[in-house]
């Protein structure tokens, strides 16, 4: 049998990609001051900024897209959604919201309050500063392993329960729920397993607290769970993502990852404990309650795309599609996350860029000099992203300086990934010459999406 793992789909519509010189990219990125999140799309050739929103719909959600119903209240579209959401989550209560991060602004602000304290393996940035925001402390308790970049361990996401009872123990009382992120996005896209999950489950219950999963990327996490954890080979998918969410009290989701579409979130819940709060809010902001910021044909294009996502022979050329990046970095002596995640691969910034300090943010430095090296776009997951400038003027670091790759969903070929692989070879052949950079301008929280940088 052929080993080659090809694309299970055929490509139907096609978008044209650009070339652009060296010397073009150069001024390009003068312009926008050093911060790739500037540019203009068309000025990149292959962009790996994220898989949030960028991948491509199927023939058939395109022509759920033509069934949308656009009721303001009431609309066919929600109760499809909501039967497909009901049925994967077992979660009665289904708030559409506009995208992942109105999902957790509206759950943060229903239930937390100034002072709380909410542990997860790794907030990602906008859950971070959701609850930032509302001045609740956001606590990252991965396992050791998951900050080891080249350890290779099957379930580098998992939440380390040691540190969860201390917090319980000790400020137990600020805790009002408990957070997971599936797969661990900022940790390098690793996943949780099942018995960590149950392990918090039944810490946090024994304390009165409920679980809440950070679903975006659920059915990648479920397809490890199949993979890598024992007893688990010859379930389908969905079933392992219905155990998952059964252990949890409710979910926040971003669509834009394993929602196949490009916009679309949603809050699910288990009770009815925060929701009629949520829903007032979300008439306040979003919109009314069966459509919360979304057009009847995203329901519709959301309510097909996650009963796609769970499909194995998709999951597998997903999950591979990292693993064979990451197999051709490793032989040309690039150092990575290891093993790769569901969504992406995560060059390591310090081990590409030994000559540069914490100061000259390396991971930054770094996504700037591959897109000058090929017109390739990946985001900085290090100090600009995660770090702070103290009000003394003096800056904290992130524990890891990384390079994400992040791959839109049934976007590039395999073609795409080999061009990749060889700018990012060729560039550590002249690593040396990467200069690090300087921060200009800053926004007061989430400053990486607008900094303006300057070479050190
Ligand atoms: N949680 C996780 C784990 C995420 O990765 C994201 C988004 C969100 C929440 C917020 O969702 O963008 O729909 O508001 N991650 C994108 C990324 C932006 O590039 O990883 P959103």
């Amino acid at each position: 049998m052929p080993r080659t793992m090809i694309e299970p789909f055929r490509i139907k519509a096609v978008e044209p990609i650009r070339m652009t010189t060296r010397e073009a990219r150069e001024k390009l990125l003068e312009e926008a001051g050093l911060n790739v999140f500037r540019l203009r799309a068309e000025d990149v050739l292959l962009d790996f900024l994220t898989d949030s929103g960028t991948g491509a719909m199927s023939s058939r959600q395109w022509a759920a897209i033509m069934d949308g119903d656009e009721s303001y209240a009431g609309a066919r579209s929600f109760f499809r959604l909501e039967a497909v959401v009901r049925d994967l989550t077992g979660y009665p209560f289904v708030i559409p919201t506009h995208q992942g991060r109105a999902a957790e602004r509206i759950l943060f602000s229903v239930a937390t309050r100034p002072g709380d304290v909410v542990p997860n393996n790794t907030h990602f940035d906008t859950t971070r500063a959701n609850l930032e925001a509302g001045g609740v402390e956001a606590l990252d308790l991965v396992v050791p392993e998951g900050l080891k970049p080249r350890l290779r361990h099957p379930f580098k996401g998992n939440i380390d329960l040691g540190r969860v009872e201390d917090l319980l123990r000790s400020r137990g009382d600020r805790v009002p729920f408990g957070m997971i992120t599936v797969t661990n996005n900022s940790g390098g896209g690793q996943p949780v397993s099942l018995a960590n999950l149950r392990g918090y489950r039944d810490l946090l219950k024994r304390h009165g607290k409920p679980l809440v999963i950070d679903a975006c990327r659920f059915a990648e996490n479920s397809m490890f769970v199949k993979l890598r954890e024992p007893g688990n080979e010859h379930r389908s998918v969905k079933e392992i993502a219905q155990e998952m969410f059964s252990l949890a009290d409710g979910c926040t989701m971003s669509a834009k990852k394993d929602g196949l579409v490009n916009i679309g979130g949603f809050i699910a819940l288990h009770d009815a404990r925060w929701v009629e709060q949520a829903r007032n809010l979300l008439i306040l902001t979003e919109g009314f309650p069966t459509y919360g910021g979304l057009a009847g044909r995203d329901l519709e294009a959301l309510a097909v795309g996650l009963e796609e996502v769970v499909q194995e022979d998709y999951l597998r050329y997903r999950l591979r599609t990292a693993e064979y990046m990451g197999e051709k970095l490793l032989a040309g002596g690039v150092a990575i996350v290891e093993p790769t995640g569901g969504h992406a691969v995560y060059l390591d910034a310090r081990d590409f860029l030994p000559h540069l300090g914490p100061a000259d943010y390396p991971a930054w430095a770094l996504v700037d000099a591959l897109y000058l090296e090929g017109g390739i776009r990946g985001v900085e997951i290090g100090s600009v992203m995660f770090g702070k400038r103290l009000p003394d003027g003096s800056e904290t670091y992130a524990p890891m300086e990384l390079v994400r790759l992040a791959f839109p969903r049934r976007v590039y070929t395999q073609s795409h990934f080999d061009y990749a692989a060889e700018v990012v070879c060729e560039l550590k052949a002249r690593a040396a010459s990467v200069r690090g950079v300087r921060i200009q301008r800053q926004a007061p929280w989430l400053r990486h999406f607008t900094a303006e940088m300057r070479w050190a």
